[in-house]
């Protein structure tokens, strides 16, 4: 089957990048990416790019070439479900609030929407593809749902993971480490994998193409996600033996990443993850290993998330006790609030934590990040329902300058790696400071040596005092 037009439910963090890739590579095939959200569709197709909902390098220029030739962003789910022969769903699976499961497994209430509507309007045989991460055999769910509420059409449902880390989407995108196709191991299923193999071969190489089972397809995105935290669990707890032993951690990721069998990638240190992905991924993995019966197995990956919990904790502590065990009153300023670089998402960046900690010792906060919106940080806070809005607006400002940010702070801590932090004018940051003044750098970016040698006392993750 040759694929003419697609449709996406969900222009998000994943949809939005990846169909935008799609798009300008493959001209021949209309694209329309569509979500219930009015406002996200018109950001998507605002005139100045710099509005685009998501940012990420790379992507306003994929979307100039390609939108309104074969790339298009609309609200008309059913039209473009209608005329689409292959659909992507991309909308959220949050971890669920309520209910069986609260706080573990995946929420697929949306999933299921998406799946009844496609049966709803479908009127032609299509391809239905799981782009959004999910739990192993949604894709027997999704089939069940089109098979009895449909037209009698036929459906080939797809697992076609998204390996996308944010901040990097485009480069990800277009030069992936492999894409990953789970289907059906009958005729039918075999031709719906080759109707997407031959889409991403239009610029991925044929050998980074791999096609499996769908549930090795769902579960090797767990899977993934579950090594990628584990690795940065693994490091994080090696930091807090490393502060007191004397070690510098930067030094010991280096010593064994030189390993082959370890590799050198994903072993720095941090504040802890966060992300869209991590945490949800692990949890909903516990989720499903308990309800198999396999507890140490759930026990296992759960130290992972408990271990990142551990590191925010750590983070603020030793904040409030470096300041004299009290921050009551005083300004701590937050370089980075986002989840990590270049990039305007801030969903369970250690940030949020940290701060709830030091709003809980009744510190004043001030937050500058170069992308993430202010409406964005107080609705994070907000979220945790620690506080009252009013108290979280009293204690915490977000500012929009970096220099005015610091003015008059007791300390400043670094929670994301944005570039832009290394390249300030540290003396006069510490000119504008109480004093003494205090750096905790969260994300290690920072060159220690001359910011003590201008006069602050630092504190940097992972490294032991000599
Ligand atoms: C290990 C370290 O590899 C080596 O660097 C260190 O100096 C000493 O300890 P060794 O114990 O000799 O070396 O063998 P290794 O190949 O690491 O295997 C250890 C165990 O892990 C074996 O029982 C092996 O069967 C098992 N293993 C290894 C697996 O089960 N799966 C794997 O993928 C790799
Ligand atoms: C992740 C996976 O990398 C990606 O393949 C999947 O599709 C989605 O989830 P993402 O969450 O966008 O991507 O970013 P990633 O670069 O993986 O970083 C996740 C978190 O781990 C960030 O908070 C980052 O700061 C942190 N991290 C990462 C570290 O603390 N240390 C590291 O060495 C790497
Ligand atoms: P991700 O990081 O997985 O892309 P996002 O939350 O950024 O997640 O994007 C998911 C998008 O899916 C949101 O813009 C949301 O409005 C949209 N969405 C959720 N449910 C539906 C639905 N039933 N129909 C259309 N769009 C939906």
């Amino acid at each position: 089957m040759k694929i003419k037009s697609i449709c996406c439910i969900g222009a998000g963090y994943v949809g939005g990048p990846t169909m935008a890739v799609i798009a300008q590579k493959c001209p021949h095939i209309k694209v329309t990416v569509v979500d219930v959200n009015a406002s996200r569709v018109a950001s998507w197709n605002a005139k100045d790019l710099t509005q685009l909902p998501v940012f990420e390098p790379g992507l306003d220029e994929v979307v100039k070439e390609a939108r309104g030739r074969n790339l298009f962003f609309s609200t008309a789910i059913e039209q473009a479900i209608d005329q689409a022969d292959m659909i992507f769903i991309s909308v959220n699976t949050p971890t669920k609030t309520y209910g069986k499961g609260k706080g573990m497994a995946a929420d697929l209430k949306y999933i299921e929407l998406c799946a009844r509507q496609i049966a709803k309007v479908a009127k032609q045989d299509k391809i239905v593809v799981e782009k959004s991460t999910l739990p192993v055999r949604t894709a027997e769910a999704i089939k069940n749902i089109l098979n009895n509420t449909g037209n009698g059409v036929q459906f080939q449902i797809l697992s076609n993971p998204e390996f996308l880390a944010e901040g990097t989407a485009v480069q990800d995108l277009l030069n992936p480490d492999r894409v990953l196709i789970g289907g059906d191991t009958t005729k039918e299923g075999q031709g719906a994998i080759q109707a997407l193999v031959d889409i991403y071969a239009h610029w991925v190489p044929q050998d980074r193409i791999l096609t499996t089972n769908v549930w090795s397809s769902e579960l090797s995105k767990l899977t993934a996600n579950a090594f990628l935290a584990q690795r940065v669990s693994s490091i994080n707890a090696m930091s807090a033996i490393c502060e007191q032993s004397g070690a510098d951690v930067n030094e010991v990721a280096k010593a064994i990443g030189m390993d082959s069998r370890i590799g050198s990638k994903f072993l720095k240190t941090s504040v802890g993850f966060g992300g869209s992905c991590f945490q949800k991924d692990i949890l909903n993995l516990v989720y499903i290993a308990k309800s198999y019966g396999l507890n140490e197995v759930a026990d296992y990956w759960e130290q992972v998330i408990l271990i990142n919990e551990h590191q925010k904790n750590r983070f603020s502590d030793k904040i409030v006790s470096t300041l004299y065990n009290t921050v009551s009153g005083k300004k701590i300023t937050f370089l980075g609030w986002a989840f990590k670089k270049d990039t305007n998402d801030s969903r369970e960046s250690a940030a949020i934590k940290v701060a709830d900690n030091l709003l809980n010792e009744l510190a004043h906060l001030t937050v500058y990040d170069p992308k993430v919106t202010e409406e964005r940080i107080y609705g994070d806070l907000e979220y945790l329902n620690s506080r009252s809005e009013e108290e979280n607006r009293e204690l915490l400002t977000v500012g929009k300058d970096p220099y005015e940010a610091c003015k008059d702070a007791h300390a400043i801590a670094v929670l994301t790696e944005w570039d832009e932090f290394t390249t300030y004018d540290w003396e006069q940051i510490y000119e504008s400071m109480n004093k003494p003044a205090f750096v905790f750098d969260g994300r290690g970016i920072l060159d220690t040596e001359s910011l003590e040698a201008i006069g602050f006392t630092c504190y940097t993750i992972g490294k032991g005092s000599k």
